[in-house]
């Protein structure tokens, strides 16, 4: 029998994942069918037990549901822990399941799409929201030497800093990075968690900040190169990437959280990329 999955948002018309899913599905030959629920903003608990009752085997979670998703799981990986959000999850025989597997998405495409090895490596986040929050424990996982993140509110950033309690973690405003000196080269990698992009606009991180970096990473995308993305190139950064191998990626292992099956991510992004119309 067909298993049934879903993304669940608000909205969720324009959502990439039934399309991923589908050819994650024909790959591998696991017989599921994936589809959209749109949930009304005061009715995700009752959109995701209708869907549980009639048989949905596992849902993913998109904007703004990914708290209450995890507010909902009743066993959580300790990656949703760490992110504080959901946006898998996995209806067993006798409880949910709830994941978060966007960080691992991000590190993923970094190191194994465009093969920037993170162990040793000093990296900005730039935010410290629900997209910063949910990379950290797995960006840290891989053995980076340093995180530092820089957000306008700094407090935030603080607090975030502090939550993994790990010693490799740092925060700042981003006046502060305007500090480096002529000859420093501060980071490997800086990865864009803000929302400025919504805005076309970069973050405000001072142009000292870019000096000797080897990739920027954004973690939004689009038809064309986002603002952060032209501001990195324009520095000199020799690498440039918008997040949309971070979708697949992340969709990959959900996939593989629901079916025990790891997909093969290449082509999907491939013709994703043309989908979307920038190679
Ligand atoms: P998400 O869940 O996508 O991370 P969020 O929690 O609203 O969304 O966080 C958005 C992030 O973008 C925050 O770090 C925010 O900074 P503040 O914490 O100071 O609000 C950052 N951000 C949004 N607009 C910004 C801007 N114009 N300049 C700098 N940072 C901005």
């Amino acid at each position: 029998m067909t298993d049934r999955y879903a993304v669940v948002g608000n909205p969720v018309a324009h959502s990439r994942s039934p399309s991923i899913h589908a050819q994650f599905a024909q790959q591998t030959g696991q017989d599921i069918s994936y589809e959209r629920l749109l949930a009304p903003l005061d009715g995700f608990v009752a959109v995701v037990e209708a869907f549980r009752a009639t048989g949905g085997r596992g849902l993913n979670v998109t904007l703004p549901f990914k708290l209450q998703a995890f507010e909902f799981a009743q066993q959580r990986s300790p990656r949703a822990q760490a992110a504080g959000a959901v946006n898998t999850l996995r209806f067993g025989a006798d409880a949910v399941f709830g994941d978060n597997t966007d960080g691992v998405g991000l590190v993923r495409d970094i190191q194994e799409r465009l093969g920037f090895r993170l162990e040793g490596k000093r990296v900005l986040l730039a935010g410290a929201g629900g997209a910063a929050r949910g990379a950290l424990l797995p960006l840290l996982q891989s053995g980076v030497a340093s995180i530092s993140i820089v957000n306008r509110t700094v407090t935030r950033a603080v607090d975030l800093a502090r939550l993994g309690g790990d010693p490799r973690v740092s925060a700042c405003g981003f006046d502060e990075l305007a500090n480096a000196g002529p000859d420093d080269a501060p980071f490997d990698l800086i990865v864009n968690a803000t929302s400025t992009g919504l805005e076309d606009a970069a973050p405000p991180i001072p142009s000292a900040a870019y000096r000797g970096l080897g990739l920027a990473y954004d973690m939004v995308y689009g038809a064309a190169p986002t603002p952060f993305m032209r501001r990195a190139a324009e520095l000199g950064c020799p690498r440039v990437s918008d997040g949309l191998g971070m979708l697949v990626e992340q969709a990959a292992e959900s996939f593989f959280v629901w079916r025990g099956v790891r997909p093969q991510t290449g082509a999907v992004l491939t013709r994703l990329r043309a989908e979307i119309g920038t190679a």
